[in-house]
Order: structure tokens, then sequence, then C-alpha cells
């Protein structure tokens, strides 16, 4: 759960770590006053609109209105869950997560999930060195040619033909049994009976980035269906973001400056025993964007190897897909379509290393497979299949980003079906970009509400301001309470920036309020926002001191002992209030 770690832990974390080299890691920002800006990673723009400010260590694009801290662009962009980003920064802060931390119930699932899962694996592993040289799992192994030595490196191993295998081992209480439920490792069928989900299996331990045991999948020993089972989606686990052989591949990926992506456990298997270690397989899913911006951490060539087949071609043209919005200079992503009835097991079993090597030094540009798969269904030699290949590649051209790509194959596009420039730049035009809404849902002129966004986007503003509680008494304005709130915080806690104060909210309702005041526009020059913050506060004070005598009013009289003391004091706060008002609005 967001919230139980030590908000100074989160501090010290967000100051530690600068936005800019977070983001910069993933999508070229160019200095821009001081700011930084590029092209929206979050939707497809030409015209870039995303910015970064050192300053406040928060991003906002103008066009779609995503915005954030650097925990917010890695949950987003890297589809990371908070306490995954967390680490994530923790490691390039160099900072130690806290042990001792109040655990939420749901942190302290996800280290216990971890761990079983790690033992449960260990278990497996002993299962296939145990057993005997005879056996069907041993034979099966050793007939399709792999090795000790790579089971061990890549922890896999056996799920013994029971139904109670894991059951037995890790399940002795209830508590114990929904742990293993909930890590997809039993099932409970509608009886209320309970058996383990992997029997007779040789089980691929699918590792996260980390390589900590998040997953299996478990192959059938022989040709019954389904071939493979994996574990269901659970907390540790999302299919679609998950690359088997990632962990250990990393190192060669980045030593090869290349990472190759198969479609299968045992093509990662073969090829690393094969000595090609940067190759990751999808885990029976089509590549995501998730995949490949997971690959372009490490490197920046990519290199698809399919099946020759049509679901093979089907495949390559959704990884195309996945992988346009991320083209920047700089990245190279290329196609390999194996021979007929081949996978890349059988072919590095049959042609050797060298030759599959040959292949992926050999592979088909990006650029190219788009303009052959596109020729190939349209007939560039009549003007409707012209218009039809106009058609297929509008969205391709719209979705990459700025580039020398797009312009090439714009060029491309211009000498095969002898369009015009104009035509095409009209054609291709950049979308009209569309602004959230949220923001104009605040109304900017409350007072609060500026100082909210003053003080937030400047939290050392709050220092100028003596005391946050007498502020109380105001609360006119929708947001007072949450302003005095951050004024209370920033006093007690003066090293807070304005991503560290974002965060202390994530997780409350008052989140997303305190986001938008992040980047609430408030045409207030840098040079005018002592004097404006200050000219608020005072307002706001103002007005509080004509509340706080009103309300002391009512009180009297609703006490309605009429001395002629009492008559006095009213008429002195009356007169009091009036000055107020006059004041505050002079
Ligand atoms: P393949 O059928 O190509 O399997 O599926 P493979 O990896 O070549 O396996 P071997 O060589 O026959 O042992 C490719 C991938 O699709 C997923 C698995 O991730 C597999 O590695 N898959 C396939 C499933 O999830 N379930 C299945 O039933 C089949
Ligand atoms: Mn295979």
């Amino acid at each position: 759960m967001p919230g139980k770690l030590p908000p100074e832990f989160l501090q010290e974390l967000l100051s530690r770590v600068d936005i800019v080299d977070v983001i910069r890691n993933q999508v070229p920002l160019k200095k821009y006053g001081r700011e930084f800006r590029a092209s929206c990673p979050f939707h497809t723009e030409r015209t870039p609109s995303f910015y970064v400010s050192p300053a406040k260590q928060f991003y906002h694009c103008f066009g779609c209105g995503e915005s954030g801290t650097a925990i917010s662009f890695l949950m987003k962009y890297s589809n990371l869950r908070f306490m995954d980003a967390i680490e994530e920064l923790a490691s390039i802060a160099g900072m130690e997560i806290p042990k001792n931390r109040t655990a939420g119930p749901s942190m302290g699932n996800t280290a216990r999930l971890i761990q079983l899962m790690e033992e449960v694996q260990a278990a497996y592993k002993r299962e296939l060195l145990r057993s005997d040289p005879e056996s069907h799992v041993k034979s099966y192994f050793k007939n399709r040619g792999f090795k000790q030595k790579s089971a061990m490196h890549f922890g896999i191993g056996f799920a013994p033909e029971r139904w109670d295998f894991i059951l037995k081992k890790f399940g002795r209480s209830e508590s114990d049994r929904s742990l293993l439920r909930k890590a997809g490792l039993v099932i409970r069928n509608d009886k209320g009976r309970e058996y383990d989900r992997f029997r007779n299996r040789l089980m691929f331990p699918i590792h996260d980035r980390r390589g900590r045991v998040i997953a299996f999948g478990g192959r059938v020993l022989d040709s019954s269906e389904p071939k493979y089972l994996n574990s269901p989606e659970t907390v540790l686990f999302r299919k679609s973001n998950e690359l088997f052989g990632l962990f250990h591949a990393a190192k060669a990926i980045k030593d090869e400056g290349k990472a190759i992506i198969v479609e299968g456990y045992t093509d990662v298997l073969s090829l690393h025993q094969s000595g090609i270690e940067n190759a990751v397989a999808t885990l029976g899913t089509a590549t995501t964007s998730y995949h490949i911006r997971e690959l372009f951490r490490a490197t920046d060539e990519i290199v698809f190897c399919f099946d020759g087949d049509r679901p093979g071609k089907i495949a390559a043209w959704r990884a195309m897909k996945s992988a346009l919005t991320m083209m920047y200079d700089g990245r190279l992503v290329g196609f390999v379509f194996l021979p007929k009835g081949h996978d890349p097991d059988s072919f590095v079993r049959q042609n050797g290393t060298a030759e599959f090597q040959q292949l992926i030094s050999n592979c088909e540009p990006i650029a190219e497979f788009i303009f052959r798969q596109l020729k190939g269904s349209a007939d560039i030699n009549r003007a409707d299949g012209i218009g039809k290949l106009i058609k297929d590649i509008t969205p391709i051209l719209t979705q990459l980003p700025d580039s020398t790509l797009r312009e090439l194959m714009k060029n491309e596009l211009r000498k095969i079906t002898g369009l015009s420039e104009d035509y095409l730049k009209k054609k291709f035009a950049p979308e009209v970009s569309h602004k959230r809404q949220v923001q104009t849902k605040l109304n900017k002129h409350d007072l609060s509400n500026r100082a909210l966004a003053l003080l937030i986007q400047n939290p050392s503003l709050s220092q100028l301001v003596e005391q946050a509680e007498h502020l109380i008494e105001f609360r006119r304005g929708q947001n007072s309470r949450l302003l005095v709130e951050v004024l209370s915080k920033l006093k007690a806690n003066p090293g807070l920036n304005t991503a560290a104060l974002i965060e202390e909210y994530r997780g409350t309702e008052l989140f997303e309020l305190v986001r938008t005041f992040a980047d609430l526009e408030h045409f207030v020059p840098e040079d005018g926002l002592l004097e404006e913050f200050i000219g608020i506060i005072a307002k706001i004070e103002k007005l509080g001191n004509r509340h706080t005598a009103r309300s002391k009013i009512s009180e009297l009289m609703k006490e309605s002992r009429s001395s002629l003391e009492d008559a006095a004091k009213i008429q002195e706060l009356l007169v009091e209030s009036r000055k107020a008002k006059t004041k505050s609005f002079s």
C-alpha cells in the first residue's frame, strides 16, 4: 500500500533522484528554458507538449493532461506498481528501502508471496535433480538435448504427478493455502476441493527483472493439451509485462547492444545453450509496448524472431505496431522470419550458432518490413490500390515520433506513389491536441486555490507564513483546509519539494487534486511570486478574521443576555468585521 513508507524516506528519495534523468532514460528530452521538453510518451503528437520541470520534479503534458512525479512516471510509463517504482528509484539513488516499515496487508503479502514462489521453485528444482535418470522427465529433458547446466541456469524444475505435492508441502494452515491460491499454485474447485495447478510438468520459473520468481510456465512431457500451462495473473505477475529470460539475458543484451525476442521458453533455453544469451521470450502473448520499452531501457536494438508462417507474420505486424511510438532516432528494430517448420530452437539445433547469428544480422529493418507488407496487400499499379496503401500507412506514420525514420518513410511513399509532398504533408498533418478538462473545473480565482497552486509549485513560499494554524478559521473556500494542511506540512518539513509533497498524498482522495495544483497555470511571473503569495495569504487572514468576528457575534446573540456590556462588544466586533471586509477587497 502506498503511504506505508516513512515520509522521510520518500522525501529523501525524491530529492536524491532527478526526474529529468529518470525520464531522459526513456524519452529524449530537450532543454527548453528552465524546463525540458519532448514529444509526449503517453499520446501521439507532432509538436512536443510534454514538459519536465527540474525545479518541481514534476512532468506534465499539455496535450493529454498526464502529469506527476518520477514515481508516477515509472508507474505509468513502465507499468510498474508503486513499490516496484520505488525500488527502481531507490536503486538509482543508492538507497535501501526501510525494512521496519509498518507493513500494510498487501505489502506484507507481496513479500510473503515472493518468498513462497522461491521456496516452491526450489522444491520443483529438487524434484528434477532427484528424479531417476531413467524417469520420463529426465529422458524427456535429455531427448530434447537440454543440458543439466542450462536447467540449473534457468532454475528449471519438475512438478511431480501428484495433486497435492505443493499443497502438502506448503499448505498446512488455511492461511498458507490462501497464499498458495493467491500465488496461483493451488486451485479450489466448485466443491471446495483443493489441488496443485501444476502436475507432471517441466517447470520454467519466470523471473522479474530483479531475478525474483513471480510465476511459472509448465510444459507437459508428452503431446497432451495444453502444452504449456502458465501461472494465472497474480499480484506478482502480469503476463503481458514480463519476458521470460530477461533477468538472465540482461547482461548479454547490454554487452551485445541487441536483444532478440523469440516466442518460446525452449527457444530461449536452446539459444542460450548455443551461446546466444541475449534472447528473451514473450509468454504466449503478443509483444506489447511494455516489452519493447523494457528492452529499450537496456539497448537500442531489438530483433524479433518469428516463425515464417502466417501466424508469425501476424505476430510480427503486431510487434511492429507496439514499437512505433518508441522509434526515436538511434533505435533499431528488425524482423527475422525463420524457414517454414522451424522455431529458433529447432533452427539453431539443425544449423548451428553461426547461421542463426547470420539470420539475426540480416534481419529485415522495420521500414522495409512495413512497405513489403503494405505493398503485398495493396496493388500500387492502380490508383485505388495507392489509396489503400495510403489508408493503411496513415496510422503507422501518425504513430511514429518526429524521426528520421518517419521522414524517410514519407520520402519512400512519395517515390512509390508519385504523390506530391504537399498532398502527403496535408494527409499526415499533426493531430489537434485535446487539452484535459480537469483544470478548468477548479475556480482559479478562489483565494485558497491560488495559494495552493503557488505553494505546491513553490514549497519554499511556506516559510513566509508565520503559522498555518490560524488560517483554519477561514473555512469558506473549498480547499482552505487543504491549504492549511499543506502549509503545516511544509512548515514542519521545509525540505519537501513539489514531488515529495504530491507523493505524501498518494493513495488518498486528495492525490488528484494536489497533482492538479502542481500544474495549475497561475500566470504569476517568477519574480512576482513572493509578493503575490504574501498578498493572498494576507487576504485570507483578513477574511478569516471577519469570519471569526461574525461567528462570535452570532454566538453572543444566541446567548442573548443583552446586557449593556454585550451590546458594546457586538458593536466593536461589527466595526472590526466591516474593516476587514473593506480592506480585503481594496
Ligand atoms: P510453442 O508452441 O511455439 O512452444 O509456443 P515452444 O516454446 O516451441 O515449445 P516446445 O519447443 O514445443 O517445447 C510458444 C510459446 O507460447 C506459449 C508458451 O509461452 C510457449 O513457450 N504457449 C504455447 C502457452 O502459453 N500455452 C500453450 O499451450 C502453448
Ligand atoms: Mn519449440
